[in-house]
């Protein structure tokens, strides 16, 4: 019911809805609506009520909160259900609880704070409360293990698209799954899955947006950054939230159809942040610092596969993400 009354409060575009609209609409009292008003209103959102015109949103709380979320997307958006944490140790190890338990494609959670937050390679994920976005959306996709690796390339597609729409920011990405503003991180993404050989059962896509962060500890600094310290403007995050939801979701209905990243070469490679330029190649291990068994090309774009291609002495190199690394020639990117 609140994300039906949200919903309808938000597409009013700030006009008030009129409390017997509600009712009728939903079929229910106008004690329930009442009831449900002031429930959002505890939660922080700023309705006014006027009698004979009804309600009004007037503001929205800086949270991430559920029926908020749900009530931005499509009616048709694969993402149907969404819990929201104060806190939990990862959004992307409750998804896969919940996966196990036999929760359905489109399952979203949410974090305002992790206290274990997870990174690649075993990495941790800074996740401070209350200042970014830490959300998992559970997948049951039908695709060959193989490809689940386009989902990540999706998912920074995705952010790019939404940060431009709600942010009004440029941002890039590097391959394959750092979205990045101004050469700094500003999100990051891990995509786990649990399959059989020719089977996935099920992917979780963590992702990680460093929206209103103003500082980040000694060990990340130098690479991270969020979209508040480069805009000076704090972020809507249910905006952001909604916006990469909504895209992604399209794009991955669109990959399950197609079954390859074809139909978003060009767009992917218009804003991939190492195109033309210098990248090395890391084969062996990840941070290492030696430039044994490493190779230095120039980054030309994505295939359909998702695969980095670098020229190298020449000749063209499929890189497939998960086996290297690739960095700039100078630095991070
Ligand atoms: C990386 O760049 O190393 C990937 C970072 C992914 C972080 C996100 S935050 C939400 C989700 N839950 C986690 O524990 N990790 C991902």
């Amino acid at each position: 019911m609140k994300e039906k009354i949200l919903r309808a409060l938000h597409s009013a575009g700030g006009r008030f809805v009129s409390g017997a609209w509600l009712c009728e609409q939903f079929g229910v009292s106008r004690q329930a609506v009442w009831k449900n008003i002031v429930s959002l209103k505890e939660n922080g959102f700023e309705i006014e009520s006027v009698t004979k015109k009804g309600y009004r949103l007037s503001a929205v709380p800086d949270k991430l909160y559920a029926p908020d979320i749900l009530s931005r997307l499509p009616e048709d958006c694969i993402c149907r259900k969404a819990e929201c944490f104060q806190t939990i140790d990862s959004t992307n190890t409750k998804a896969k609880q919940l996966a196990e338990l036999g929760a359905e494609e489109g399952t979203l959670v949410m974090a305002e704070e992790q206290t274990a937050g997870k990174g690649r390679r075993g990495r941790n994920w800074e996740s401070e409360p209350g200042v970014g976005i830490w959300m998992t959306l559970l997948l049951r996709p039908a695709l060959l293990p193989v490809k689940v690796s386009g989902l990540t390339l999706l998912a920074a597609l995705a952010l790019v698209r939404a940060v431009k729409d709600i942010c009004g920011v440029e941002a890039e990405i590097k391959w394959p799954n750092d979205v990045i503003v101004a050469k700094k991180k500003i999100c990051g993404i891990l995509t786990e899955m649990s399959s059989e050989e020719n089977y996935v059962h099920y992917v979780v896509v963590g992702i990680g947006i460093n929206a209103n962060t103003t500082s980040f500890s000694r060990e990340v600094e130098e690479t991270a950054t969020s979209l508040y310290l480069q805009t000076g403007r704090k972020t809507d995050r249910a905006g952001l939230t909604a916006a990469w939801i909504e895209k992604f979701c399209s794009y991955y209905e669109t990959f399950l159809k197609i079954q390859d990243l074809s139909f978003v070469i060009d767009e992917y490679n218009q804003v991939l942040a190492n195109r033309d330029k210098e990248v090395r190649v890391y084969y062996g291990m990840y941070r290492q610092t030696s430039l044994e068994n490493t190779e230095v090309g120039i980054a030309r774009g994505i295939d359909s596969d998702g695969a980095l291609l670098v020229e190298i002495e020449g000749q063209v190199k499929r890189i497939v993400s998960g086996e290297v690394s690739v960095r700039g020639l100078h630095g991070y990117v």
